[in-house]
């Protein structure tokens, strides 16, 4: 059974018969060892679920070596396309096998062997995707780690991941601001406990680094080593670890298996973004996102598509036509981006004269994630491109989408603006109240998926199997809880309308509240603190901090306010966009001591809202009002810049 063309069947035949319908997606790929059935299991002493155990293969072979031997071997395999450095380039599907086979081959000289793990933190660059299929090809884990991390999350991950081997470039480019990567490196190598064997360094002309330490190696001269073979692996052996914020300061390792993935991604490639083998996609994500694994590297390559790799911005690099002129030079028939990125383009062109600049003829969809797109954000788009747009709904944990309009399917119906579509086969998403019971139609709920969970989603988090259980699995016994607000209408479309946790979404990258109220808190003069996720119109929502002093402590509040934020870009990173902090005498508490965080926030917004009737003292919510008011905390488009 590949696809019926009909959504609904198709849809209703994954949650009746899981294993016949995936069975049918996994033969559409070439298997070392097909699956044995039955092709899902359970875990005997976790529980948890498996797909297609006993079956091999190898990612980094069906993306390279098996387009190589089936006719794709001098077709663009991927384009990177660099406005910061003034570069594009293209490399064959045979000149990607060849460049990967032989870093591959480095990795070896350093001792990567499968099962080792191997962090890489570079901007998005094609030497990038070399060392993630590189990983693959050797079975050895890759997890990145997106580079506008601060070296306090690099260190993190670096000792819960404990990779025998770093890779990283000597630095990065926002627009034209020179950031140096291996100094980032070091210091967060300072603060690890762990310490890997190498640090594998690519070299950038306009900033190399000096290699000095035992461990340093070249990039380049590791490509020099001999090809190597890719390793047949077990369907269930990790491919990646990709680290995402929690509710803590301790980020979740998240898990994705080699071969639920790779069916996966190959089923959505033609079922949800409607592509066939040799068009062109281009994802506008960074490889340090659930996006960038998903639909920069593996999904496209998979499918025997052509990627864009795109090192840049939507403005300023050089304008706001930068994409337009990307799909025309290209001829990108699906384009992926997230809302921000269509905002920051409409601020500056507002009647989207620069789209008309270009020839957008190639252009079949525009596909939106990572936060919620607004109405008039999504009518803009639709309106300049001339295109039908998509929003759909996923997560790190999926690696996948989990709602959408399916545009392989004919029968679909036309997408919504403010919804984020249908479930995706595989899924049988509910809205619940929190005692676990279906809610009605246009009454929002909190979002969950009946396990099991379709190939290509986590099977658990990295070395913590508990976390796993207690974060996902044990708020609704028999679902998995996405941590989302959201609600169907009447027609069944849903909507996805944002955390019901410490978790915000930043010009959608995802960040903890909870961690950043960790790090301030940990400021000699901050007695408690609150970070909200507040309404940016820019970036759909932004971090402020809201801080009660210690006694005896009457700093400058300037002063504070900065060494506040600094703390912030410090030890999270700039990309947190943490700019603001104001003091207040007091923080409203429910009677037993829990700090009323959804109603500060909607206080800020400006949302209207009931005063809860456990809080201890009403009279707190305007004193914290006036405080706003007369910072003008939220009500500029974006929010002020943080001094350097
Ligand atoms: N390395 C180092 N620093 C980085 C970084 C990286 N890889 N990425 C971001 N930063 C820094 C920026 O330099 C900026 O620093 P500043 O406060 O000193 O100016 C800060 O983090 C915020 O970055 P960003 O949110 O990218 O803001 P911007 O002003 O540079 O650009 C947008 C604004 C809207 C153009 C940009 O946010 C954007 O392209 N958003 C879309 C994001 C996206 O595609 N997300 C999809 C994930 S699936
Ligand atoms: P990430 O794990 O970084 O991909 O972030 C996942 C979160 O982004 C989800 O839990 C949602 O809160 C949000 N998100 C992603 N896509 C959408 C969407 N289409 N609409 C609304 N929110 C979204």
């Amino acid at each position: 059974m590949s696809l019926t063309r009909s959504y609904p069947a198709d849809h209703a035949a994954s949650l009746q018969d899981p294993e016949e319908f995936w069975d049918a997606q996994a033969r559409q790929l070439a298997w070392f060892q097909p699956p044995p059935r039955p092709v899902l299991s359970q875990d005997s002493t976790t529980g948890f679920y498996h797909w297609f155990r006993g079956g091999q293969l190898n990612t980094c072979w069906l993306c390279l070596d098996y387009h190589v031997e089936n006719s794709r071997a001098d077709q663009v395999a991927l384009i990177y396309d660099s406005p910061v450095t003034h570069t594009v380039r293209r490399y064959t599907y045979r000149e990607l096998l060849d460049l990967t086979s032989r870093f591959a081959g480095g990795l070896r000289q350093l001792g990567v062997e499968r099962g080792d793990r191997v962090i890489i933190y570079m901007p998005n660059m094609p030497e990038a995707v070399v060392a993630m299929l590189a990983c693959a090809r050797l079975g050895a884990v890759h997890s990145v780690v997106f580079g506008g991390f601060a070296p306090h999350e690099l260190a993190v991950r670096i000792d819960d991941a404990q990779p025998r081997v770093i890779i990283c470039a000597s630095a990065g480019l926002e627009f034209d601001k020179v950031i140096p990567y291996k100094p980032l490196v070091e210091a967060a190598l300072q603060r690890a406990v762990h310490q890997p064997a190498a640090v594998v360094v690519l070299q950038r002309a306009f900033c190399p680094a000096a290699l000095s330490a035992a461990h340093d190696a070249d990039y380049q001269t590791l490509l020099q080593a001999a090809p190597v073979a890719a390793v047949p692996l077990e369907s269930i052996d990790p491919l990646y670890i990709l680290y995402t914020s929690g509710t803590t300061g301790k980020p979740k390792g998240v898990v994705r298996d080699n071969g639920g993935h790779a069916v996966a991604l190959k089923y959505s490639m033609a079922a949800i973004y409607g592509v066939q083998p040799g068009d062109t996609f281009w994802a506008a994500s960074d490889i340090g996102w659930a996006v960038g694994h998903s639909y920069c590297v593996y999904g496209p390559l998979l499918h025997g598509c052509t990627t864009v790799l795109f090192e840049g911005k939507p403005v300023r690099t050089p304008d706001a036509g930068t994409f337009w002129r990307v799909v025309q030079d290209h001829q990108v028939r699906v384009l992926f981006t997230a809302p921000t990125a269509i905002r920051a383009i409409k601020k500056e062109d507002a009647a989207g004269a620069l789209a008309r600049q270009y020839n957008l003829r190639s252009l079949r969809h525009l596909f939106v994630a990572g936060e919620r797109c607004d109405p008039a954000t999504y009518e803009w788009a639709g309106r300049t491109l001339g295109v039908p747009v998509v929003d759909h709904w996923w997560q790190t944990e999926s690696g996948w989408p989990m709602l959408a309009t399916l545009v392989g399917y004919p029968d679909m119906p036309a997408p919504k603006a403010g919804s984020a579509g249908f479930p995706v086969p595989g899924y049988d998403v509910r809205i619940l109240d929190e005692a676990g019971q279906s809610v009605p139609r246009g009454i929002t709920g909190l979002v969950a998926v009946r396990l099991p969970l379709p190939p290509g989603c986590l099977p658990t988090l990295w070395q913590d199997d508990a976390r796993f259980r207690s974060s996902y699995l044990e708020t609704f016994p028999g679902y998995y809880f996405s941590g989302d607000g959201g609600y169907h209408d009447a027609d069944g479309y849903l909507y996805i309308m944002g955390r019901v946790d410490d978790v915000i979404n930043v010009a959608g990258h995802r960040l903890s509240t909870g961690e950043m109220e960790e790090l301030l808190a940990a400021h000699p003069a901050v007695a408690e603190c609150a970070v909200l996720g507040i309404a940016c119109a820019l970036r759909g929502q932004v971090p402020i901090g809201l801080v009660v002093l210690k006694d005896g402590q009457t700093p400058d509040e300037p002063q504070l306010e900065q060494e506040l934020v600094q703390l912030i870009r410090g030890q999270i990173g700039a990309l947190a966009c943490f700019r603001q902090a104001a003091v207040v005498a007091r923080l409203p508490k429910t009677r037993s001591g829990k700090i009323l965080r959804k109603t500060l926030r909607q206080l800020a917004d400006g949302e209207p809202f009931t005063v809860p009737s456990t809080i201890d003292d009403p009279l707190i919510l305007d004193e914290i009002r006036q405080v706003l008011e007369r910072r003008a905390i939220g009500q500029a488009f974006d929010n002020p810049p943080a001094s350097r």
